[in-house]
Protein backbone atom coordinates (compact mmCIF):
# COMPACT_ATOMS: atom_id res chain seq x y z
CA UNK A 1 0.00 0.00 0.00
CA UNK A 2 1.07 3.83 -1.11
CA UNK A 3 2.53 5.91 1.88
CA UNK A 4 0.21 8.80 2.09
CA UNK A 5 2.38 11.91 0.79
CA UNK A 6 0.57 14.43 3.24
CA UNK A 7 3.36 17.67 1.24
CA UNK A 8 2.23 16.46 -1.91
CA UNK A 9 -1.68 16.74 -0.78
CA UNK A 10 -0.94 19.36 1.29
CA UNK A 11 -0.08 21.34 -2.06
CA UNK A 12 -2.73 19.91 -4.04
CA UNK A 13 -5.50 21.52 -1.03
CA UNK A 14 -3.52 24.70 -1.37
CA UNK A 15 -3.77 24.83 -4.73
CA UNK A 16 -7.36 24.70 -5.48
CA UNK A 17 -8.08 27.30 -2.00
CA UNK A 18 -11.15 29.51 -2.83
CA UNK A 19 -11.94 27.80 -6.14
CA UNK A 20 -15.45 26.55 -7.10
CA UNK A 21 -16.31 22.98 -7.10
CA UNK A 22 -12.70 22.26 -5.57
CA UNK A 23 -13.54 19.01 -3.81
CA UNK A 24 -13.62 17.51 -7.31
CA UNK A 25 -10.51 18.77 -8.22
CA UNK A 26 -8.72 17.77 -4.92
CA UNK A 27 -9.21 14.32 -5.47
CA UNK A 28 -9.18 13.85 -8.81
CA UNK A 29 -5.19 15.24 -8.45
CA UNK A 30 -5.19 13.02 -5.41
CA UNK A 31 -5.91 10.05 -7.01
CA UNK A 32 -3.00 10.63 -9.74
CA UNK A 33 -0.36 11.26 -6.95
CA UNK A 34 -1.13 7.61 -5.64
CA UNK A 35 1.20 4.98 -7.66
CA UNK A 36 -1.65 2.55 -7.81
CA UNK A 37 -4.33 5.35 -8.88
CA UNK A 38 -6.49 5.26 -6.09
CA UNK A 39 -8.19 6.70 -3.26
CA UNK A 40 -7.16 5.20 -0.01
CA UNK A 41 -9.37 6.14 3.33
CA UNK A 42 -6.35 7.62 4.82
CA UNK A 43 -5.77 9.78 1.82
CA UNK A 44 -9.86 10.87 2.31
CA UNK A 45 -10.00 11.19 5.70
CA UNK A 46 -6.74 13.25 5.49
CA UNK A 47 -8.70 15.44 2.64
CA UNK A 48 -11.58 15.56 4.95
CA UNK A 49 -10.13 16.55 7.76
CA UNK A 50 -7.69 19.47 5.90
CA UNK A 51 -10.37 21.18 3.68
CA UNK A 52 -13.52 20.79 6.81
CA UNK A 53 -15.52 18.66 4.14
CA UNK A 54 -17.34 15.94 5.88
CA UNK A 55 -16.54 12.42 5.20
CA UNK A 56 -19.81 11.31 4.14
CA UNK A 57 -19.50 13.91 1.33
CA UNK A 58 -16.30 13.10 0.46
CA UNK A 59 -17.55 9.34 -0.23
CA UNK A 60 -20.93 10.18 -2.18
CA UNK A 61 -18.62 12.05 -4.87
CA UNK A 62 -15.82 9.40 -5.13
CA UNK A 63 -18.86 6.96 -5.53
CA UNK A 64 -20.64 8.88 -7.87
CA UNK A 65 -17.85 9.06 -10.62
CA UNK A 66 -16.87 5.95 -12.31
CA UNK A 67 -13.06 7.70 -12.77
CA UNK A 68 -12.53 7.69 -8.91
CA UNK A 69 -11.46 4.14 -7.40
CA UNK A 70 -11.63 3.03 -4.09
CA UNK A 71 -9.47 0.20 -4.69
CA UNK A 72 -6.16 0.38 -5.76
CA UNK A 73 -5.33 -0.47 -9.94
CA UNK A 74 -2.88 -2.57 -11.27
CA UNK A 75 -0.29 -0.91 -13.57
CA UNK A 76 -2.71 -1.05 -16.97
CA UNK A 77 -6.57 -0.26 -16.59
CA UNK A 78 -9.16 -1.72 -19.43
CA UNK A 79 -13.01 -0.75 -18.77
CA UNK A 80 -15.08 -2.06 -20.63
CA UNK A 81 -18.54 -0.24 -21.35
CA UNK A 82 -21.80 -2.10 -20.40
CA UNK A 83 -24.05 0.70 -21.66
CA UNK A 84 -26.76 -0.58 -23.70
CA UNK A 85 -25.27 0.13 -27.04
CA UNK A 86 -22.28 -1.64 -26.16
CA UNK A 87 -23.90 -4.48 -24.55
CA UNK A 88 -26.37 -4.69 -27.86
CA UNK A 89 -23.20 -5.40 -29.88
CA UNK A 90 -21.49 -8.07 -27.78
CA UNK A 91 -19.84 -6.09 -24.78
CA UNK A 92 -20.40 -9.24 -22.37
CA UNK A 93 -19.10 -10.86 -24.31
CA UNK A 94 -15.68 -8.99 -24.67
CA UNK A 95 -15.88 -8.49 -20.72
CA UNK A 96 -16.08 -12.57 -20.41
CA UNK A 97 -13.31 -12.96 -22.71
CA UNK A 98 -11.24 -10.56 -21.01
CA UNK A 99 -11.67 -12.14 -17.86
CA UNK A 100 -10.78 -15.67 -19.57
CA UNK A 101 -7.27 -14.34 -20.76
CA UNK A 102 -6.35 -12.57 -17.77
CA UNK A 103 -7.08 -15.23 -15.85
CA UNK A 104 -9.95 -13.08 -13.47
CA UNK A 105 -12.34 -15.99 -12.18
CA UNK A 106 -13.37 -14.48 -8.94
CA UNK A 107 -16.73 -12.07 -10.16
CA UNK A 108 -16.35 -9.35 -7.15
CA UNK A 109 -18.00 -6.56 -6.79
CA UNK A 110 -16.11 -3.23 -6.11
CA UNK A 111 -18.82 -2.19 -4.18
CA UNK A 112 -19.20 1.34 -5.81
CA UNK A 113 -22.00 0.56 -7.84
CA UNK A 114 -21.84 -3.17 -8.06
CA UNK A 115 -19.41 -2.90 -11.16
CA UNK A 116 -17.06 -4.68 -11.87
CA UNK A 117 -13.38 -4.27 -10.72
CA UNK A 118 -10.82 -7.13 -10.80
CA UNK A 119 -7.19 -6.93 -10.55
CA UNK A 120 -4.75 -10.16 -12.15
CA UNK A 121 -2.79 -11.72 -9.17
CA UNK A 122 0.33 -9.68 -10.58
CA UNK A 123 -0.90 -6.56 -10.56
CA UNK A 124 -0.59 -6.18 -13.73
CA UNK A 125 -3.99 -5.42 -14.91
CA UNK A 126 -7.13 -3.93 -13.52
CA UNK A 127 -10.34 -4.76 -15.80
CA UNK A 128 -13.33 -2.19 -15.03
CA UNK A 129 -16.63 -1.52 -16.69
CA UNK A 130 -18.25 1.93 -17.05
CA UNK A 131 -22.20 2.60 -17.56
CA UNK A 132 -21.49 4.66 -21.35
CA UNK A 133 -18.19 6.22 -22.63
CA UNK A 134 -20.73 8.52 -24.90
CA UNK A 135 -19.33 7.01 -27.81
CA UNK A 136 -22.20 4.89 -28.24
CA UNK A 137 -22.06 4.79 -32.15
CA UNK A 138 -18.91 2.70 -32.01
CA UNK A 139 -19.89 0.20 -29.91
CA UNK A 140 -18.56 -1.81 -28.15
CA UNK A 141 -16.21 0.16 -26.61
CA UNK A 142 -13.51 -0.56 -24.36
CA UNK A 143 -10.82 1.61 -22.94
CA UNK A 144 -7.19 0.71 -22.32
CA UNK A 145 -4.91 2.99 -20.48
CA UNK A 146 -7.29 6.36 -20.76
CA UNK A 147 -7.27 5.25 -25.09
CA UNK A 148 -10.51 4.89 -26.31
CA UNK A 149 -11.04 1.57 -29.08
CA UNK A 150 -13.75 1.31 -30.82
CA UNK A 151 -15.80 -1.97 -32.31
CA UNK A 152 -13.40 -4.09 -30.31
CA UNK A 153 -13.17 -7.80 -31.35
CA UNK A 154 -11.89 -10.80 -29.16
CA UNK A 155 -8.93 -10.66 -32.09
CA UNK A 156 -8.56 -6.91 -31.34
CA UNK A 157 -7.79 -7.12 -27.48
CA UNK A 158 -6.07 -9.80 -27.59
CA UNK A 159 -3.72 -7.99 -29.72
CA UNK A 160 -3.52 -5.04 -27.14
CA UNK A 161 -2.90 -7.03 -24.28
CA UNK A 162 -0.49 -8.98 -25.83
CA UNK A 163 1.24 -5.86 -26.57
CA UNK A 164 0.89 -4.79 -23.26
CA UNK A 165 2.63 -7.83 -21.49
CA UNK A 166 5.31 -8.13 -24.22
CA UNK A 167 6.36 -3.92 -23.56
CA UNK A 168 6.34 -5.19 -19.79
CA UNK A 169 9.02 -8.06 -20.39
CA UNK A 170 10.74 -5.85 -22.44
CA UNK A 171 11.58 -3.51 -20.08
CA UNK A 172 13.13 -6.09 -17.48
S1 LIG B 1 -23.15 2.30 -24.51
FE1 LIG B 1 -21.03 2.00 -24.76
S2 LIG B 1 -20.32 3.96 -25.30
FE2 LIG B 1 -22.40 4.27 -24.88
Amino acid sequence: MTKLDTKALDKVIARYEGKPGRLLSILEDAQKLDEHQYLSTSALEYVSEKTGIPLSRIYSVVTFYAFFSLKPRGDHSITVCRGTACHTRGSKKMLDYLKQILDLKEDESSGQQSKVFLTTKDNQFTLMTVACFGQCALAPVVEIDGTIYSNVTERKLKGLIDNIRRKGKNKK
